[in-house]
């Protein structure tokens, strides 16, 4: 408990009703070495956060420690759900918006908030979801297999070909959902390469970033590691098409109507899976405006991947820069669907399905 909550309920209330001990000292005389929030920390397979007042939020994005919570919060490395809870003016201000905005890049899982009437007699969202949703939603949590010793690369991202020093052509590709794979997969205990093109994420802890900006350097980047790694995961939108030509001076405005030609990139993904030796086991994605399940499929065998996972894009929910996606993931002989829900609960998914598979092949 926050000091914030011991002034709404004590925590002997609590204790009784629980019958369980309840922690709100930083620093508790009671434990050895006087560190609850490390022992905490150590202890949970998950931490949830509910009901998360913008002042925790607020202090999680920012790295503050001040209180057991928001220490806890910094010590922990299980996955973090906060449920919000807040007038719901509170819940609409920008700061909060960013704040928790944040605080997902950091990986931590949203619960609610829900819309309704509120403690303070407004209605809105800011209504803390109820307990039982909480609870299903912690039940749904995917349990990591075990990746120790296994060496992951995912591509994540857009890339960026040049036209002039300083024009580009790129696409809307955040990075989010391969920077959730990655995170996924370090969880699971992979060592994780992530290569990456320029995104604002900040990339998971014990993972090795490999930055690069156009789809040739994305290229050379994964093609001298491809022999090191037993599963390759390719989540970023290459570029098919660059400039012919990169002008090394600025284009002059012109009034006639000018042309760009466009050349074919290399697919890295179908040279990836095409290799005769060292070849990682290959999952691709497919980003789909239409036909959605026929693309798929078609590239799943065209580029002899060992999986394709499906999205649309182009739409409101899911796909590029959004925070939650929903998956149709192929192989050769079946397919499920992943519901749609933010990215590091559908990446835990994913590198859940990719773990059995690639179990399966080794053990054929
Ligand atoms: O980054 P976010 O904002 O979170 O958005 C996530 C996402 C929509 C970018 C992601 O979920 C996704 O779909 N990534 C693949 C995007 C893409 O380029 O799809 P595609 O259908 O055009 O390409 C098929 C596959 O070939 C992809 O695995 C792609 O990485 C790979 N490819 C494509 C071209 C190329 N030259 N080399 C490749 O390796």
């Amino acid at each position: 408990m926050t000091p914030a909550a011991t002034e709404f309920i004590t925590p002997l209330t609590f204790q009784a009703l629980s019958g369980h001990p309840v922690h709100s000292h930083l620093l508790d005389s009671g434990e050895e070495q006087a560190m609850g929030h490390i022992s905490l920390a150590r202890w949970a397979d998950v931490l949830v956060i509910a009901p998360a007042t913008a002042n925790t939020i607020a202090k999680m994005s920012h790295g503050w420690a001040d209180d057991l919570v928001s220490a806890l919060y910094l010590a922990a490395e299980c996955p973090v759900f906060i449920a919000p809870a807040m007038n719901q003016a509170m819940w609409r201000k920008s700061a909060t918006q960013t704040n928790i905005k944040q605080c997902q890049q950091q990986g931590v899982m949203l619960i609610g908030p829900e819309q309704g009437s509120q403690a303070c007699g407004e209605i809105g969202f800011g209504r803390m979801s109820e307990p039982e949703t909480i609870c299903e939603r912690l039940l749904e949590l995917e349990p990591l297999p075990c990746l120790q010793g296994k060496k992951i690369m995912i591509t994540a991202g857009p890339t960026r070909e040049p036209l002039d020093p300083v024009r580009y052509i790129s696409n809307r590709s955040s990075g989010k959902m391969g920077y959730a794979l990655a995170r996924a997969a370090t969880d699971a205990g992979a060592q994780v390469l992530l290569v990456s093109g320029p995104t604002a994420l900040t990339p998971p802890e014990n993972s090795e970033l490999i930055a690069v900006e156009t789809a040739a350097q994305m290229y050379d980047a994964v093609m001298a590691r491809t022999a090191m790694c037993d599963v390759f995961i390719g989540a970023a939108a290459v570029a098919d098409y660059r400039p012919a030509q990169n002008v090394p001076q600025k284009i002059k405005k012109q009034d006639a109507l000018i042309s760009i030609s466009l050349e074919k990139t290399r697919d890295i993904l179908a040279e990836v899976a095409q290799l005769q030796s060292a070849r990682p086991f290959t999952v691709g994605f497919a980003a789909e405006t239409h036909a959605l399940e026929t693309y798929a499929q078609d590239k799943l065998r065209r580029k002899n991947l060992d999986m394709i996972a499906a999205n649309w894009v182009g739409r409101e929910q899911g796909g590029f820069e959004s925070e939650s996606n929903a998956l149709t993931v192929f192989w050769h002989n079946g397919c499920v669907q992943l519901a749609m829900t933010d990215k590091a609960h559908l990446a835990r998914q994913l590198i859940s399905l990719i773990a059995e598979k690639l179990n399966e092949k080794n053990t054929v």
